[in-house]
């Protein structure tokens, strides 16, 4: 399903052109433009065996930006936002986070994750845990954080994506949407620099797709870093600074919504789209 009439996010000013290369920013020290970077990749390549599914990628995400990742099934989507976070390793190139280079040797994977919060398609609750734990546990067991100051910040997300009601509840005693919602609570309590998104509406009823999309504009309104691989394409009008549009393991075309939508350069662009749209 696609929603289309979302109203349009405020941002601020941005300093830089986000379609720019590092050397276009204008009038910024290189310590300025290194320290607005949450994410850097360069020239990365990644291979399953002898597959290649990532090739030459080369993307930067500033603090506070909202991107939207798009591209037919297999494009890989999925395998670069893994690489985010070490879910993925990547064989060439380079990927830093939060300042961390990644790469093969590093024992601070769980550093990186520290920073990096992730919503994926199918939730991924603890189903044994109340929705309160659930948001507890990573605070608790990765931030060494006591108890009772766990439970509170567990609630005040819990709020923020407006279910504090649900707290006591287990995962399969909600809907959907109020479970994806919880995905998101339990990232935020880690206070991460960027949020990735992987499709967070695609495995919900459709009644249910718009609250999630609430709460991620909502997110994006209190200035979050994100980067969400999506096909809704409203929210990517509404909300992102760029959308990105990836093929056969390569970003093709990136660019500022209204410019990608009316005016997509290349003939994968217009021939996705005039897929994705039409449904
Ligand atoms: N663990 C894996 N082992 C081998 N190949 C994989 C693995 N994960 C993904 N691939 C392959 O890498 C390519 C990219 O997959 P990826 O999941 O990143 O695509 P995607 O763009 O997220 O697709 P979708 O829209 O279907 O989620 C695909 O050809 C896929 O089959
Ligand atoms: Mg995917």
């Amino acid at each position: 399903m696609i929603i289309d009439n979302m109203s349009p996010v405020r941002s601020a000013p941005s300093r830089y052109d986000p379609l720019g290369t590092p050397g276009e920013v204008p009038c910024e020290s290189p310590s300025d433009q290194d320290h607005d970077k949450v994410i850097e990749a360069t020239h990365v390549s990644k291979w399953y065996g002898s597959f290649r599914a990532l090739t030459d990628i080369n993307l930067t995400v500033r603090k506070g930006e909202r991107i939207v990742i798009c591209g037919p099934s297999g494009s890989g989507k999925s395998t670069l936002i893994r690489c985010f976070n070490r879910l993925e390793a990547h064989q060439e190139g380079e990927i830093t986070v939060n300042g961390i280079r990644l790469h093969s040797k590093m024992r601070n994977v769980a550093e990186v994750r520290k920073n990096v919060g992730m919503v994926f398609q199918h939730f991924n609750l603890f189903p044994h845990m109340t929705v309160l734990m659930n948001c507890m546990a990573a605070p608790m067991w990765i931030k060494g954080m006591p108890k009772a100051q766990a439970g509170k910040v567990a609630l005040k997300f819990l709020e923020r994506v407006r279910i504090p009601e649900q707290a006591n509840k287990f995962p399969g005693q909600l809907s959907g949407g109020q479970q994806q919602r919880v995905a998101i609570a339990r990232s935020l309590c880690m206070e991460p620099a960027v949020m990735l998104f992987d499709e967070p509406t695609s495995s919900l009823d459709p009644e249910m797709v718009a609250e999630v999309l609430e709460t991620m504009t909502s997110l994006a309104r209190d200035g979050m870093t994100m980067v969400c691989v999506t096909h809704e394409m409203g929210f990517a009008r509404a909300v992102a600074d760029r959308v990105i549009f990836m093929d056969a393991g390569q970003i093709v075309e990136q660019g500022k919504p209204h410019h990608f939508f009316t005016k997509p350069q290349h003939e994968r662009t217009k021939l996705f789209l005039s897929q994705i749209l039409k449904h």
